[in-house]
């Protein structure tokens, strides 16, 4: 493995654009192939076994890029299959979960702790256990919101109907008094805005983009692997390419698509 690979990124569909922002900020000397699996997206309803075997031909796609690194930018995938895939391959990857926990129990100041994410992330019990594993004394609240992964693809990111998925699913969810929740789906961040406003200013949102950002600088600087030279790039492949992704894409990536390539799954 060499300084000059790109680091792969994966998500089931377009969520994991979220992290990608965060990234080409973050790095900004270091290119990136992501891999959003649009034809199969969502993950998140269906069983470990699929997500870890749906997992493994995304690696293996970003390796067949001479990437240098691979970020699961995708909670569902992350909770199922990363300690597996880690095991498997011998590139350095990384999830989002771990991060996602630092940053949670750093901003919690009364450790109640809410947590959304796909039914199987929380299902998995990977973040309820990561924040009980960092802060004993946490209370956890932990609830599935699938509908916002396709309101998020669908582009519905503040309508009334995106409102109502969002008082339904809180309705009784806030009564414990969380101060920090956990957007724990990579695609809820799109949704932030409608989130904040249904839970309130008491609560934070954290979104583990920027910490897992910064996990792989500190990663690749450990092992070496830091690019410093090339302004950074990124090519996009899809494993289905809707007629509206350029624009959805670059509204969350704050900046042009050069081309944006399919991939079939
Ligand atoms: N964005 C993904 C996540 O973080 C997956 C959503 C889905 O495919 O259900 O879990």
């Amino acid at each position: 493995m060499t300084k000059d690979g790109a680091i792969g990124v994966f998500d089931s569909g377009i969520g994991g654009l979220t992290v990608l922002k965060e990234l080409l900020t973050r790095l900004p000397g270091e290119s990136f192939v992501y891999f959003g699996d649009t034809a199969r997206v969502p993950y998140g309803t269906k069983s470990v076994e699929t997500v870890l075997r749906f997992s493994r031909e995304n690696v293996t796609f970003l390796l067949d890029q001479s990437v240098k690194f691979i970020v699961v930018a995708c909670n569902t995938a992350s909770a199922s299959a990363v300690p597996r895939l880690q095991r498997e391959f011998r590139i350095p990857i990384l999830g989002v979960i771990e991060p996602g926990v630092r940053a949670a129990v750093e901003r919690s100041r009364t450790s109640k702790i809410g947590v959304i994410g796909t039914a199987g992330t929380i299902r998995s019990g990977a973040y309820q256990n990561g924040i009980k594993q960092l802060d004993p004394q946490a209370e956890v609240m932990a609830k599935p919101c699938p509908l916002f992964v396709p309101l998020a693809e669908e582009g519905w990111v503040d309508t009334p109907v995106t409102e109502l998925a969002a008082r339904t699913y809180f309705d009784g969810f806030l009564d414990d008094g969380i101060d920090v929740l956990v957007l724990g789906c990579t695609h809820y961040p799109l949704l932030a805005g409608v989130i904040g406003r249904v839970v309130g200013d008491g609560v934070a949102l954290v979104d583990s983009a920027v910490e897992t950002a910064s996990e792989v600088r500190r990663a690749l600087e450990r092992d070496d692997l830091l690019s410093e030279g090339a302004p950074g790039d990124f090519t996009i492949y899809l494993s289905d390419i809707a007629p509206d992704f350029q624009q959805v894409g670059e509204r969350i990536l704050e900046r042009p698509i050069p081309d944006v390539r399919l991939r079939p799954v």
